[in-house]
């Protein structure tokens, strides 16, 4: 059970649903009369993004885009672009990923989308962990802050696996000794 890898629960699966639920209905207001394009960092945007989209009550559409800079806990600092960039043209660009840590992701594919043309380029993250941050990016968007500890689930992995907890948490020391 993956759950008993879990040292302790950061946010719970109810903190979730209405972290959801405000995130979808504030973009819903600021982009009334208009028709956004969320773009998911794949692959941790994938739960948030789905219940995110859920959230929202104006049209919008969806696109992802494949992106990763991470080697178990440590950002590698090498943004890899391993997946063709949406055509953002002319668009209100919402970029949806699941936690903004360095932000030297965040950054480099803000200003990879606006030089494919987006007409407006937001940032929405599930979390934020704010003394991670090296490089000057924020997010217009954010569920809520973390502490700058290693968390996994809800879309967040640790070596591609805990992404399909239902909550996100801490995994216990010793799954990193092994
Ligand atoms: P940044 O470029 O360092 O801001 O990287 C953000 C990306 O790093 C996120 O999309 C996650 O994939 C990954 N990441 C950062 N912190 C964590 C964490 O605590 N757990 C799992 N992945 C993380
Ligand atoms: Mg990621």
């Amino acid at each position: 059970m993956l759950e008993n890898d879990i040292k302790k629960v950061s946010v719970s699966v109810e903190e979730l649903a209405l972290m959801n639920k405000r995130l979808g209905s504030q973009i819903s207001k600021d982009y009334e009369g208009k028709c956004p394009m969320l773009v998911g960092l794949l692959k941790g945007c994938l739960p948030f993004m789905s219940d995110l989209f859920k959230n929202i009550t104006i049209p919008c559409t969806i696109d992802y885009f494949k992106v990763s800079s991470y080697k178990g806990t440590q950002s590698t600092g090498v943004i890899n672009v391993k997946g063709e960039c949406p055509d953002v043209d002319a668009k209100d660009v919402i970029i949806v990923d699941d936690i903004l840590d360095t932000g030297r992701t965040l950054k480099a594919v803000k200003e990879l989308l606006i030089a494919h043309g987006a007409k407006s380029v937001k940032v929405c993250v599930l979390l934020d962990k704010p003394e991670g941050r090296k490089v000057g990016i924020s997010a217009d968007y954010v569920g809520g802050n973390v502490p700058n500890e290693f968390v996994v689930g809800y879309g967040l992995d640790y070596n591609d696996l805990y992404r399909n907890l239902p909550y996100v948490g801490v995994l216990k020391d010793e799954i990193y000794q092994k």
